[in-house]
């Protein structure tokens, strides 16, 4: 039970609520040239997210424009690896690099031998900043990514969509594999502390590459690492949401102390809620692709999508994946409405 006001934080909790919430996984992104102008002003992405002044603006952004019932903060799941000392940038259309990629035993014996957090302190401004803007008017959700999920990067090096390096790696060095998970959910659970002091009202799990892997895999090399984080974070009391893409291994989050589960599009929100035995609260599903068609097809699929949940609270409304550059910002205004009116009935 939550003392919470919010609705997402009480959905969350199968609080009785008067309307299911809604966010937008993305929802401070490049469809909105509020963000384009704010980015260029910071020099670029990365310059973006290191300025904790203009991270909070951006963050605020879409909050203006429509009636979202929560902010996330603004950030990215790879700046995890400034504590490892690995150089992240971001090319324009290509997406994250790192230089010199994780790919063998020395690649990982040169990294430094203690985590560094100090390197993270800006997000720790960011957060605060947020924070005294929303003013306790909207929850904050803060992020990492999965050590699996920031492990593919890492070990890539860029934003592939094969994972080559990474499975050679998980067949041929399985060892090697476990210590940069390992360091990975070490400098995690630091992070996710730090975001939780600065006062974080839920945080999200992206576990966005867990769904690739093999069903014995998956528990072995990403939820193992997943389930050392929330055990060694949940004492703090804040609700944890998880999502990965295209996953069809849902049983195994039974019982690992998630509180809600992100859902992508090819799912059925209803046959995962009953699979929880309706105990898990779900957020998602809506295909970003509907928001490109007519007013009248976004509004039919909305309400598939809320009827597909068989309950009046544990629902989060959501896209099933982030949006992406070529919305027009007008459907999303649609979307918002006509979930908090469909939903209030
Ligand atoms: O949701 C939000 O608004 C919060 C901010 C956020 C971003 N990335 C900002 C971002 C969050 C929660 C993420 C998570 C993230 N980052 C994931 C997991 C979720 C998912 O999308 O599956 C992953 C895999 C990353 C890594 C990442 N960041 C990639 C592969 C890319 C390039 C692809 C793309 O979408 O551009 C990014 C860039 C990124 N992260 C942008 C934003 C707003 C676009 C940056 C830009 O060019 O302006």
């Amino acid at each position: 039970m939550s003392s919470s006001k919010h609705l997402l934080i009480k959905s969350i909790y199968h609080e009785k609520i008067d309307r299911t919430p809604i966010w937008i996984m993305r929802q401070a992104g490049r469809y909105l040239p509020e963000y384009i102008q704010t980015k260029n002003k910071a020099g670029g992405f990365m310059g973006l997210i290191r300025n904790p002044e203009l991270a909070c603006e951006v963050t605020l952004q879409p909050l203006k424009r429509y009636s979202l019932d929560s902010a996330i903060l603004f950030s990215d799941i790879l700046v995890v690896a400034d504590m490892f000392n690995m150089n992240l940038r971001f090319e324009e259309k290509k997406g994250p690099v790192f230089d010199k990629p994780l790919r063998s035993e020395s690649d990982f014996n040169n990294l430094p031998s203690e985590l560094d957090v100090s390197k993270l302190s800006y997000v720790n401004e960011t957060i605060k900043n947020i924070k005294q803007e929303l003013n306790g008017s909207l929850p904050l959700i803060g992020f990492i990514g999965s050590p699996w999920t920031v492990a593919t990067y890492l070990v890539e090096g860029n934003s592939t969509k094969k994972f080559t390096h990474i499975m050679n790696m998980l067949c041929q060095n399985s060892n090697l594999l476990n210590k940069i998970l390992d360091m990975i959910t070490t400098g995690s659970i630091h992070y996710v502390k730090e975001q939780i002091n600065q006062g974080v009202d839920a945080f999200m799990i992206f576990d966005t590459w867990g769904g690739l892997l093999s069903k014995e895999d998956y528990y072995n090399y990403s939820l193992k690492y997943v389930e050392k984080i929330i055990s060694s974070t949940k004492s703090h009391g804040k609700p944890i949401i998880y999502y990965s893409r295209s996953n069809s291994n849902f049983e195994s989050l039974k019982n690992i102390g998630i509180d809600c589960v992100g859902i992508s599009s090819e799912n059925n929100l209803g046959n995962i809620y009953n699979l929880f035995d309706k105990k898990i609260a779900l957020q998602g599903n809506l295909n970003t692709e509907i928001l490109k068609q007519d007013n009248s097809v976004i509004k039919k699929e909305i309400n598939k999508t809320l009827a597909s949940f068989p309950n009046d609270t544990g629902h989060v409304f959501n896209l099933g994946s982030g949006i992406t550059p070529d919305i027009n910002p007008d459907k999303v205004a649609f979307l918002i409405d006509q979930v908090n009116e469909i939903s209030s009935k």
